[in-house]
């Protein structure tokens, strides 16, 4: 289908090669059923159900009125910059300066950035699963070569320093991870990443993309920075953002912190792409950071609520299997024991998507087939709604699932 679609398409080899994001897909036919009059509930969504705290939608205003309306310099505003360096050192004890700071729109374009600067044709890139939809598609994107490495919910979906021994080649160029992680919520200590660093410090062609952008959502009240180890700070690249602790996914601000040779190579990038971010949207992040951490500390309360209210109600359904997501706001229970069960009008469910979208028809509850993280025997649940949401849905999965025989 794809090669004869490639054959005749006037579009690029590289944007047919591209899968859609499948959490935005999700979205876009949860928004159809609902226009349509349904009820949806919907836990497709990778983002915080909160407003942005008042004090940001503040200093946003106050930035057009001053008359921040012009464009801004490639990596970022100095401000911004400075105040990304202090909050580096505050809740990482990292040292870095301005020069090594790139914002960009959203943590998606640092990562896409950091990946196009770093990965040639042909080049491995490990990528920890279940990861992030996007990271598979930039590295394929920029001519890499995806390596996934595979954690399973037994273990919390935490890999062993041996399985990243085992997957490194002559050819790796970059590992990729996020922890807080998306789709599972797991969150890596210093002593396991102090494992993977060991095991980094041996090859020094590889490069590290450690992506931490649910930092202020975790639930063990203790973040760890790759970064921290001195022995390969130059090789990591730590991915931060706006996005999800202060709840701005829609003003699109996220930032790398890297040696310089790697930040000046993504502000090059950069400035041939998109320039520097909204010059409101940077305003308002400072004031986020200025602010300190007691508004996303307590949305992060609210999710651990909900984490623990979902856990309660998604084991008393028969079949799905689940562990206990230490940060982020996703579930990503393993649900394979309905997988070969038959609907009530005759249809097969055979694997993660075929039953994500029988839960959309039958329950009109949307969340993500786990195919989409690398992960077929799972599907993603994000708590990000209200109690009475996240309740009903759950009431509905188990009315809906016990249909299936
Ligand atoms: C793991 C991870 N990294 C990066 C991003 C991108 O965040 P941003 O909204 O800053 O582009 C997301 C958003 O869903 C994410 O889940």
């Amino acid at each position: 289908m794809q090669s004869t679609e490639q054959e005749t398409s006037f579009l690029s080899d590289r944007i047919l090669a591209l899968a859609e994001s499948q959490t935005i897909a999700m979205a876009k036919k949860a928004r159809e059923l609902a226009a349509q009059g349904h009820d949806v509930i919907n836990l497709s969504f990778g983002e915080p159900d909160f407003q942005t705290p008042d004090y940001i939608k503040e200093a946003a205003k106050k930035a057009l009125d001053d008359g921040f309306t012009f464009y801004t310099p490639v990596p970022g505003y100095l401000d911004l910059r400075q105040e990304i360096v202090a909050k580096l050192k505050r809740d990482n004890d990292l040292d870095y300066k301005p020069e090594n700071i790139v914002v960009s729109t959203g943590a998606k374009q640092s990562i896409a950035n950091a990946v196009m600067c770093l990965v040639n044709p042909g080049d491995e890139v490990i990528i920890f699963s279940p990861y992030w939809v996007s990271y598979e598609e930039v590295v394929k994107l920029a001519e890499g070569i995806p390596v996934q490495v595979k954690g399973n919910i037994e273990n919390n979906f935490v890999i062993t320093p041996q399985q990243l021994e085992d997957a490194i080649t002559s050819n790796t160029k970059l590992v990729m991870y996020s922890s807080p992680c998306n789709p599972t919520g797991s969150v890596f200590s210093k002593d396991e990443l102090l494992a993977f660093a060991r095991i980094l410090e041996k090859h020094p062609q590889v490069y590290i993309i450690a992506d931490e952008i649910y930092e202020y959502i975790n639930f063990t009240g203790e973040h760890a920075s790759m970064a921290q180890f001195d022995f390969i700070k130059d090789r990591v690249i730590t991915v931060n953002g706006f996005s999800k602790g202060y709840a701005m996914t829609g003003w699109r601000v996220g930032y790398i912190a890297a040696c310089k040779e790697i930040a000046d190579a993504c502000d090059k990038m950069q400035s041939q792409i998109t320039s520097g971010t909204c010059s409101i949207a940077q305003k308002a992040a400072l004031a986020a950071l200025k602010g300190g951490k007691s508004a996303a500390e307590e949305m992060t309360a609210a999710y651990l609520r909900r984490r623990d209210m979902v856990l309660g109600l998604m084991k008393d359904i028969p079949g799905i299997k689940t562990y206990v997501p230490q940060g982020a706001f996703y579930i990503f229970p393993d649900i394979s024991a309905y997988f070969g069960k038959t609907t009530t009008e005759g249809k097969v469910i055979h694997n993660s998507f075929d039953l994500s979208m029988y839960l959309l028809n039958d329950a009109y509850v949307a969340a993500v087939s786990g195919d989409a993280f690398g992960a077929d025997e799972c599907m993603r649940f994000s708590f990000a709604a209200s109690d009475a949401k996240l309740e009903e849905a759950m009431g509905r999965l188990k009315v809906s699932l016990a249909k299936l025989k």
